[in-house]
C-alpha cells in the first residue's frame, strides 16, 4: 500500500497570487513551500525539490537524502551571467528547459512557431498538489503554449516525471522534440556514470565509466526499446560508491518506442539527464487545443549503493508498474514455465508436442508453451506469419485436444504470437499489401523474411485485437509469449492525418513512431481487461524490448536468446541492475550451447533460478538421472522462488569479475534467505572463500537447508552475525561447479 499521507484538504490550486500550503508529510508526498515558491516531494527516503526563481523559471533545487518535514533549502535564483557565453537560461539548472533565450545544452523541448519563431521562454504559471502528485504548469512568454509537468512520488523511493505540451492557440505548432524530464544532480566533480548496452545473445552488458564532460547518448533508433541499449541510467561517485555503499542517482523509461536519454556534464560541472522520446526523425503537429503527453521518466536516489538502487527498482516495479501492482507478493509468483523452442523449433507435432509435456510434467513444470510454427504455413521463418489460425497439419483437431492434455498433466497452457509481423509469403500480405510499413516505389526491406505491420493504422490495430481475442476466448490459453523478431525500416504511413498518398507530407507521417507503439498499448491493455487471467511475456529475439511501459502491461520478459549458462551470468548480473528477478525468465537448455559450450545440468539450473526459472532443453531426451535431477531442483526453487523473485536482491560476486560469483536474496519480512554460489573455473586447487551473507538480522537464528549437503561446510542452524561476519563455507570445485543454501530464520 502506498502510503499517502494527505487528503483532500491539501488539494489546491496554487498560483501567484493564491497559495495554499500543505502540511508536513512523509513516505511518498508533496509539501508546497508558499512563501518560497517551493514544492518538496519526499519518496521513500528522498526528497527532490523545485522552485520559481526571480525571472519565473522553474528550477531543481534539490535531489538527495530525505530532508527533514519543515527543512528548507535557499529559495530558487536564476545563475548570473558569468560571461557573454554564458546566459542564465544555459547554466541555471532549468526542471524543462526549452530552446530559447541561449540555452545551448540539450534542451527538453523545441518547438517551432507559425510566425517562424523557434524559440520558448517557459515562466511559471500555476501549481496544484493533490497527495503524492504535484502538477507544475507554464507558459511561453509568447506563443499560446502551455507546458504541465507531472510528478508523482512513490513510497518505494521513486518519483515519476512526465510532461503535457498543449496548444492554447488558434494556430499548430510543430514539436521537434519533447523529452519526459530533465534530471539535474548536484553540481560538482567526481561523478561515475553506468548504462547498459547489448547485443542480440548478448543483452544488458553493464558499462561504468567517469562521467566525463560532453554528452553521452544512450538511445533506440530501431522503433522499439532495442538490444543495444536499454533506457536506465545510474551514476554515483567515483570513489565512494559501491554495490553496497555510496550515494547513487538511477532512473528509467517507461516507453517501448524510439527513446533518448541523455547524459550531459557541462563544462560548468553541472551533471543533467535528459530523456524521453528520441528527437531522431521525430515531428509532432500539435493542432489548435490539442495536446501531447510523454512518457514516465522514474528516478530516485539512494546513499545505500548500486544494490540498494536496484532494490529500490524491484520493488517499485512489484509494487507500483507490474500487471498485478501492489498484489505482487500476495500473488503467485511466476510459474515454472517450459518452452518447446530449442527442443522442435518448427519441426514439430501435436505428438511431439504432447510427448514433451509429460516428461515437463515429471520434470515439475507447471505451465507448458508451444513456441513458433503453430500456424499458418509456418514450418520455417519464411511463411505464415500474419496468418494466425491453426495449422491443421500439426493440429488435426485445433488445440483443444493438447490444451487438455496440458491440463491433465497438472500444467496450464500458453502460446507464442508475433503480431506486429507479416511474412510477404502470407494471405494475409497477399490481401493487405498496404499494411506493411512502407514508402512508394522503394523497395522493403526484409529481416528474418518478415516485414513490420503498420500498427500506427487504426485497421491493422483492430485486425490484431480481433484474433487475439479470438484466439484467447476459444482456447484455455493462459499465456503468451509477445515475440517481436527485427527491427523497423521504411516507416513509412502515407495514410497519417496530414498526409496521402496524393498529398504527402513526411512531417505528418512520422506521427508513425509514436501512433504505433500506443496502438500497441491499447492492444494488450484491451486484451488484458477483457481476458483478466491471461498473462503475457515480452519476448524481442531476447531482451529487445524491455522497459517500463511494456512492464506495466506484461508479467515477465524473455531477456536473451542466448541460453548459455556463464553468458547468462552476465546478462542477469546487468539485468537485475534495472529490473526485478520476477520479470526475468531463464531457462535451462540443452549443451553444447551456442557457445559451443559443454556446463553441466545443475549449474544451468542454479544459474536458471537467479530469476523466473524455466526449461527449454529437449526433456525427451534426457536420461532417467537428468530427469530425477531437474525433479530435485525444480522441487528446491519452488521452496525459494517467492524470496528470489520478490524478495531483497544482494549481488555479492560479480560473474564479470572473476572465477566465482553468488547472488543472495532475502524476503522481504526476513524469514528467509537463499544464496546461489557458483565456480566456473577453479585454480591452483584453491578452497572456495567463504562467502559473506548480507541484509540478515545479526542476533536472529537460521535453519540452513542446504540443496547439496556434502557441498555445505557448517552448522545446521547458524546466527545471522556468523553468516555475514564469518560467512558460509561451500566446497565448490573444478569447472561449473554451483549450489544453493536456503536459511529459514528460526528465532
Ligand atoms: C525469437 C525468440 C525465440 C523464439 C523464436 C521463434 O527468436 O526470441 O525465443 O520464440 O523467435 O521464432
Amino acid at each position: 500500500m502506498l502510503k499517502v499521507l494527505v487528503a483532500g484538504a491539501c488539494s489546491c490550486v496554487v498560483s501567484l497570487t493564491c497559495f495554499v500550503p500543505c502540511p508536513l508529510l512523509a513516505q511518498s508526498a508533496v509539501r508546497a513551500q508558499a512563501d518560497r515558491q517551493q514544492w518538496y516531494l519526499n519518496a521513500g527516503k528522498m526528497t527532490y525539490v523545485v522552485g520559481v526563481n526571480e525571472q519565473g523559471i522553474l528550477q531543481t533545487l534539490y535531489w538527495g537524502p530525505l530532508l527533514r518535514d519543515g527543512a528548507v533549502v535557499p529559495v530558487a535564483r536564476s545563475l548570473p551571467e558569468r560571461a557573454s557565453q554564458y546566459p542564465p537560461a544555459a547554466t541555471t539548472p532549468q526542471e524543462y528547459p526549452a530552446y530559447g533565450a541561449g540555452i545551448f545544452p540539450e534542451t527538453a523541448l523545441k518547438v517551432n512557431s507559425l510566425n517562424g519563431d523557434r524559440t520558448l521562454v517557459l515562466h511559471y504559471e500555476s501549481a496544484r498538489v493533490d497527495g503524492a502528485k504535484l502538477e507544475i504548469v507554464l507558459k511561453d512568454t509568447a506563443q499560446p503554449l502551455r507546458v504541465h509537468l507531472y510528478y508523482q512520488a512513490y513510497a518505494e523511493g521513486v518519483l515519476a516525471r512526465w510532461s503535457r505540451i498543449e496548444n492554447i492557440g488558434k494556430g499548430s505548432f510543430g514539436i521537434e522534440n519533447a523529452a519526459s524530464a530533465t534530471w539535474n544532480l548536484p553540481a560538482g566533480t567526481g561523478y561515475s556514470h553506468r548504462w547498459l548496452t547489448g547485443m542480440w545473445g548478448g543483452e544488458f552488458q553493464l558499462n561504468e565509466e567517469p562521467l566525463k564532460t560532453g554528452k553521452s547518448v544512450q538511445e533506440s533508433r530501431t522503433g522499439h526499446t532495442s538490444h543495444e541499449a536499454n533506457p536506465w541510467f545510474s551514476i554515483g561517485k567515483q570513489g565512494e560508491t559501491t554495490e553496497e555503499t555510496g550515494p547513487v542517482w538511477f532512473g528509467e523509461l517507461g516507453w517501448s518506442g524510439n527513446w533518448q536519454i541523455v547524459t550531459e556534464y557541462t563544462s560548468l560541472e553541472q551533471p543533467r539527464v535528459t530523456g524521453g522520446y528520441n528527437p531522431f526523425d521525430f515531428h509532432w503537429t500539435l493542432a489548435a487545443g490539442a495536446s501531447l503527453e510523454t512518457p514516465k521518466f522514474y528516478a530516485g536516489y539512494t546513499d545505500g549503493g548500486e544494490g540498494q538502487a536496484s532494490r529500490i527498482l524491484s520493488q517499485f516495479q512489484l509494487q507500483e508498474i507490474l500487471p498485478k501492482r501492489g498484489e505482487a507478493r500476495e500473488a503467485k509468483p511466476r510459474p515454472i514455465i517450459y518452452n518447446s523452442w530449442e527442443a522442435t523449433e518448427m519441426n514439430f507435432t501435436a505428438d511431439t508436442q504432447i510427448a514433451l509435456a509429460e516428461r515437463a510434467a515429471k520434470a515439475g513444470v507447471e505451465r507448458f508453451v508451444i513456441d513458433d510454427g503453430w500456424f499458418g504455413k509456418r514450418d520455417d521463418d519464411h511463411a505464415g506469419l500474419g496468418d494466425w489460425t491453426v495449422t491443421p497439419k500439426k493440429f488435426p483437431q485445433g488445440l483443444k485436444p493438447i490444451i487438455n492434455r496440458v491440463h491433465a498433466l497438472g500444467m496450464d497452457f500458453g502460446i507464442w504470437v508475433e503480431p506486429e509481423m507479416v511474412n510477404p509469403d502470407s494471405d494475409l500480405y497477399r490481401q493487405h499489401p498496404d499494411w506493411a510499413m512502407n514508402f512508394p516505389d522503394r523497395q522493403r526491406t526484409e529481416m528474418r523474411n518478415q516485414l513490420m505491420l503498420n500498427l500506427a493504422r487504426t485497421d491493422v490495430k483492430e485486425w490484431m485485437f480481433t484474433w487475439l481475442d479470438k484466439l484467447v476466448s476459444e482456447n484455455d490459453i493462459a499465456f503468451l509469449k509477445w515475440d517481436y523478431n527485427r527491427i523497423w525500416s521504411e516507416p513509412g504511413w502515407n495514410t497519417a492525418p496530414g498526409s496521402s498518398p496524393e498529398h504527402p507530407n513526411p512531417d505528418a507521417e512520422k506521427a508513425i513512431y509514436l501512433q504505433s507503439i500506443r496502438n500497441l498499448y491499447e492492444v494488450i491493455d484491451r486484451l488484458r481487461a477483457k481476458h483478466p487471467k491471461l498473462e503475457i511475456e515480452s519476448c524481442s529475439s531476447g531482451g529487445g524490448r524491455v522497459d517500463l511501459g511494456i512492464l506495466e502491461r506484461t508479467d515477465e520478459v524473455w531477456p536473451s536468446d542466448n541460453t548459455d549458462a556463464l553468458d547468462r551470468q552476465d546478462i542477469q548480473w546487468g539485468y537485475t541492475q534495472a529490473y526485478t528477478p520476477q520479470t526475468m525468465v531463464a531457462w535451462v537448455t540443452d549443451v553444447p550451447s551456442m557457445d559451443h559450450r559443454m556446463v553441466p545440468l545443475q549449474y544451468r539450473f542454479v544459474v536458471a533460478m537467479q530469476g523466473a526459472l524455466g526449461i527449454g532443453a529437449n526433456l525427451t531426451k534426457f536420461s532417467d538421472a537428468d530427469m530425477a535431477l531437474s525433479a530435485k531442483l525444480t522441487e528446491f526453487y519452488k521452496t525459494v522462488r517467492t524470496t528470489v523473485q520478490q524478495g531483497k536482491l544482494y549481488r555479492l560476486a560479480s560473474p564479470l569479475a572473476g572465477d566465482t560469483s553468488q547472488m543472495e536474496y532475502v524476503a522481504d519480512d526476513g524469514s528467509q534467505a537463499v544464496l546461489l554460489a557458483y565456480v566456473h573455473s577453479q585454480r591452483f586447487a584453491l578452497p572456495y572463500a567463504a562467502v559473506h551473507l548480507r541484509g540478515l538480522d545479526p542476533d536472529a537464528m537460521y535453519h540452513v537447508h542446504a540443496l547439496d549437503p556434502d557441498k555445505y561446510a557448517g552448522e545446521a542452524t547458524v546466527s545471522g552475525s556468523v553468516l555475514m561476519g564469518a560467512g558460509v563455507n561451500l566446497k565448490l570445485r573444478g569447472d561449473y561447479d554451483s549450489t544453493a543454501v536456503a536459511l529459514e530464520r528460526v528465532r
